[in-house]
């Protein structure tokens, strides 16, 4: 069993759907997910030792959503080195875009910076090819899920 914190950006709440889905998924195979819509830097602090899955879309051109660019910067300019933090990465986007995935692209590169471990690969969701995420991301989950100790 594993204590995984969801932490969400979202704009229209596509990336919301998918978090939700993922924490049922999480919960229904025995482990202990929590989910944060708007993330608090005392949320981020409770995972330290724990996993974190990043869900989040991108806005603008490769941009954060706001609802999570203050943990990004707090992450950036407060948290440095975490080499105990697990986590995992859903990102969304539309490849009609120039920078297609850039925000969840821009976090898995900011933990990759602070040595934090990756669990499984980040996946990227085509909102041209998948206009429902959760068929996409539903087998990720399941499949992340048992990467989980
Ligand atoms: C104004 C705007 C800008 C966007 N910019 C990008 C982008 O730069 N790269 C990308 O991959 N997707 C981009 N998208 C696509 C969204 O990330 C995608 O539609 C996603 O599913 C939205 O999820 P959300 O409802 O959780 O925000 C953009 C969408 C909008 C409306």
């Amino acid at each position: 069993m594993a204590e995984i914190g969801i932490f969400v950006g979202t704009m229209y709440g596509n990336a919301l759907l998918v978090a939700e889905e993922a924490q049922t998924i999480l919960n229904e195979q025995g482990h202990q997910a929590t989910l944060y819509e708007d993330p608090e830097p005392a949320d981020w602090e409770k995972y330290q030792h724990k996993y974190a899955l990043i869900v989040t879309s991108t806005t603008g051109q490769g941009d954060l959503p706001e609802s999570i660019v203050p943990l990004f910067q707090f992450i950036r300019d407060s948290v440095g080195y975490q080499p105990e933090l697990h986590y995992g990465v859903i990102a969304l986007g539309d490849s009609t875009y120039s920078n297609f995935c850039g925000g969840g692209k821009q976090f898995d590169a900011l933990l990759q910076e602070q040595n934090a471990q990756r669990v499984g690969e980040v996946l990227l969701i085509d909102a041209s090819e998948d206009p429902e995420p959760e068929t996409v991301s539903s087998p990720w989950v399941e499949h992340w899920s048992t990467l989980l100790k």
